[in-house]
């Protein structure tokens, strides 16, 4: 278990909030895993599951988290303040790697709500735009607000110096929200059921020949993805066998 510094802290709505805090040289871990952190509380550690956000390139670690006035947890995390202290568990692992998808054209990563964290890295990093010739970002929400944060790492992300050029040509982000009006609406499983998803980013229909697909979020959206994509003939992958599709719940806190 590392110990950690507080950076910065950045509130986006009433129930998302995102941090960032230095990083153990020692730390490694692959683009969309997850580690424990948490805090000490009574002299005990208190730890929860969290996505990694920055590039393993990035020498700062970022997380994107929910508050829940209640949660054990983020109750307190959601007090961060730069020169806090965190603990950070050593040991990073996950399903939504690479190496778990077998080779493909275009890379759909779904996330609803805190489900966006783990592609926060991987959109970050260069070996992703090395293995697809698209690499979709959908993001759903209950309302824009809660966009807030994607939004600006994928902008920063475009204007990068060095990796803008790549990402203008391979990045498709499309937020979309259910509750209000807004230029993408409807859920995830609703855009892909009627095709509108792929129309709207001039792809082709979503199929198992060309496209690889991760997906977190909460646990009603991962079993109704689960079952659209089996349906359309997708395998789910794990660490023993690659597969079409790969499936991580977002961390929330119950
Ligand atoms: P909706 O507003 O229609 O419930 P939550 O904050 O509840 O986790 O929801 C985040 C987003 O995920 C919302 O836009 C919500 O839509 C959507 N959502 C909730 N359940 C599902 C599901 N089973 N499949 C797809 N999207 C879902």
């Amino acid at each position: 278990m590392y110990t950690e510094t507080v950076q910065t802290v950045r509130h986006w709505t009433d129930t998302l909030f995102s941090f960032t805090a230095t990083r153990n040289p020692g730390f490694r871990f692959i683009s969309g895993q997850f580690t424990m952190i948490g805090l000490q509380v009574e002299g005990r550690p208190l730890l929860r599951a969290y996505s990694m956000c920055n590039a393993n390139h990035e020498d700062q670690l970022e997380f994107f988290s929910i508050k829940v006035a209640d949660g054990p947890l983020t109750s307190k995390l959601q007090k961060l303040a730069p020169g806090d202290q965190i603990l950070v568990g050593s040991k990073p692992t996950g399903t939504l790697i690479q190496d778990n998808l077998l080779p493909g054209k275009t890379l759909y990563m779904l996330g609803t709500g805190t489900g966006l964290a783990p592609f926060v890295s991987i959109i970050k990093d260069p070996d992703t735009y090395e293995r697809y010739e698209h690499v979709v970002l959908v993001h759903g929400c209950r309302a824009i607000p809660e966009l807030g944060y994607g939004e600006l790492v994928v902008n920063r992300l475009f204007e990068d110096e060095f990796f803008g050029e790549m990402v203008k040509d391979k990045l498709l982000y499309y937020p979309t929200v259910t509750r209000e009006a807004f230029r993408n609406t409807g859920r995830i499983t609703t855009l892909l059921e009627t095709g509108k998803l792929e129309g709207d980013l001039q792809l082709p229909r979503l199929n198992r020949e060309t496209d690889r697909v991760m997906l977190c979020g909460s646990p009603a959206m991962l079993s109704d993805l689960n079952k659209f994509l089996t349906e359309s003939g997708f395998q789910e992958g794990n660490h023993s066998e690659p597969g079409h599709f790969v499936i991580e719940k977002a961390f929330v806190e119950k």
